[in-house]
């Protein structure tokens, strides 16, 4: 799908990865809906994408609240007349010591990591299904959803869960021109990652071989976009291999 003159709704896109991937789509020419919780983060994109020329709105959501989601969705449309290109982006990783967690904050990173890119995908192929135009969605996954994670094992849940609900979409490609697919990036500097500290992250870069930058992850996205042969694909970003995809599954 060429990407000029759409319209995209980015989850997360106050932040990280989320920025990148509204500002990649904007400087191709898309106007960009930011949809985040934290409203000056959203306020701070939608800024940049109007210095890249384009329209921007942004939406103060929580993407685990269904009737938030159903608002932002339509505001988007409001705004742009349309809506072409949605990336279910928002994301948390917190490292609780699992078998000490007695309040269950576990359960969170599955509402926003796995129930929020499900009822986001939802709405989305909802709202193109009614358009008729199809269109392309793209759902952050990460390599830990992959590969074993030992220490974020809720995390590496949830992240193989947006892995294999994006795989079981593939169909949508053939029934309604809908390509769900996701982006699976290994470690990315962005403040999610600098919450844990510089002893965390140069742990972490030594393990995968360096840290990615967000505009790399968000390069992907573009790719995955404009190339209408994907769909059900996972797109891997890592610092050895660069952007390649995993092995096609099909039922
Ligand atoms: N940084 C990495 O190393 C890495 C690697 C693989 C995958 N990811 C994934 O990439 C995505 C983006 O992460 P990032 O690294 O850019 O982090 P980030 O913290 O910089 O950005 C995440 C954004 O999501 C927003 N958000 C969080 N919970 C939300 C909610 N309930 N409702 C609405 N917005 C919410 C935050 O406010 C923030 O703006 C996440 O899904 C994350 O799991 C990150």
């Amino acid at each position: 799908m060429e990407i000029d003159d759409k319209a995209a709704l980015v989850t997360g896109g106050g932040s990280g990865i989320g920025r990148e991937m509204c500002l990649a789509l904007a400087r191709r020419g898309a106007d960009v809906a930011v949809v985040d919780r934290d409203f000056e983060g959203a306020e701070a994109t939608a800024d940049q994408v109007r210095e890249a020329g384009r329209k921007a709105i942004s939406v103060e959501c929580d993407v685990t609240d269904p009737a938030q989601v159903r608002a932002a969705f339509k505001a988007a449309r409001e705004a742009f007349g349309r809506l072409d290109i949605v990336c279910n982006n928002a994301g948390i990783s917190v490292r609780t010591p699992l078998f000490e967690d007695h309040e269950r904050e576990w359960v969170k990173t599955i509402d926003i990591n796995l129930t929020a890119v499900i009822e986001g995908t939802q709405q989305a192929v909802l709202a193109m299904q009614e358009q008729g135009r199809g269109g392309v969605v793209i759902n952050t996954a990460s390599m830990g959803g992959l590969l074993p994670m030992p220490g974020s094992p809720v995390y590496a849940a949830s992240k193989a869960g947006v892995v294999n609900f994006t795989r079981s979409l593939a169909y949508l490609a053939e029934e309604s021109n809908i390509r769900v697919n996701a982006i699976a990036p290994s470690f990315v500097d962005t403040p999610l990652v600098r919450q844990g500290g510089e002893e965390r992250m140069e742990e972490m870069s030594q393990m995968v071989g360096g840290i990615l930058e967000p505009d790399f992850v968000a390069a992907g996205v573009v790719e995955i976009v404009e190339d209408d042969s994907l769909a059900g694909d996972i797109m891997r970003v890592t610092i050895r291999g660069g952007r390649d995809f995993a092995k096609r599954v099909r039922p």
